[in-house]
C-alpha cells in the first residue's frame, strides 16, 4: 500500500488537487491523506463546483490544517511523500524557511527532514526573484517543482486535456505511470 499525503493550499489551479486525488482513488493500493488549508477551501468554492464535502470524500484520510498533533506532522508516520498542489508562494516559502504555521507546511517540513519524495506543484505568476529563490532552495533539497505549465504537442482540445497532462506527470513522480494523457512518443 502506497501512502500519499496530499497538501492542497490557496493558489489557483484546485482543479489540479481534484483530479490528482480522483485517479489516485481509482488505484487500488494507494491511499491518500489529504490537508487543505483555509485558503485552499476558499478556493474550492471560487474556482470548482466541488464541496468541501465532495473533495474530502476523494481522500482516504483527511486532516485539518490546524491539527500539529496529526499523523502527518510526524516522521515515524510512514509514507511515499507528499505532494502540494496546488502551491501557493506563500506555503513555498514557509516550506523553504522551515516555518510550518499550518499541518500543510509542517508535513511538508518533515518529508523532507525524512528525506522522502516532495512534489511541489507552485502556482503564481509572473515569478519574482523570492518565488524563483525559494523554489530552486526547495529543489536543491530534492523536492520535485512540477508547475502546471502545460504543452502542447499532445493537442489537447478542452481544459480536463491540459489537467489530465499535469496529473499524469504528478503521478509520474510517485513511479504510477498511468496513461491519462498522451504522451510524446516520438515524431
Ligand atoms: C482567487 C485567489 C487566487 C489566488 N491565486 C494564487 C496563486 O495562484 N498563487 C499564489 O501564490 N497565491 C495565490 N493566492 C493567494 C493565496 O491564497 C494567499 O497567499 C494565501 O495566504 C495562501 O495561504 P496558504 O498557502 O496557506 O493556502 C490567491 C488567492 C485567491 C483568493
Amino acid at each position: 500500500m502506497k501512502k500519499i499525503v496530499v497538501g492542497v493550499t490557496g493558489a489557483s489551479g484546485t482543479i489540479y488537487a481534484i483530479d490528482l486525488l480522483k485517479k489516485l482513488r481509482l488505484i487500488p493500493d494507494v491511499e491518500t491523506h489529504l490537508v487543505m488549508s483555509a485558503w485552499a477551501k476558499k478556493n474550492l468554492a471560487l474556482e470548482t463546483d466541488y464541496t468541501l464535502d465532495q473533495i474530502k470524500a476523494l481522500a482516504d484520510v483527511v486532516y485539518s490544517d490546524r491539527d500539529q498533533g496529526a499523523a502527518i506532522a510526524s516522521g515515524s508516520f510512514l509514507n511515499d511523500g507528499m505532494v502540494i498542489v496546488p502551491a501557493s508562494m506563500k506555503t513555498v516559502a514557509g516550506i523553504a524557511y522551515g516555518f510550518g504555521d499550518n499541518l500543510v507546511a509542517r508535513a511538508a517540513d518533515v518529508t523532507i527532514k525524512e528525506q522522502r519524495k516532495l512534489v511541489i506543484v507552485p502556482r503564481e505568476t509572473p515569478l519574482s526573484v523570492i518565488h524563483l529563490e525559494n523554489l530552486t532552495k526547495l529543489a536543491k533539497l530534492g523536492a520535485q517543482i512540477i508547475p502546471p505549465i502545460p504543452a502542447f504537442y499532445n493537442q489537447p482540445r478542452t481544459i480536463q486535456d491540459l489537467v489530465d497532462h499535469q496529473t499524469m506527470k504528478v503521478l509520474d513522480a510517485f513511479g504510477i505511470h498511468e496513461q491519462t494523457a498522451k504522451r510524446w512518443e516520438g515524431d
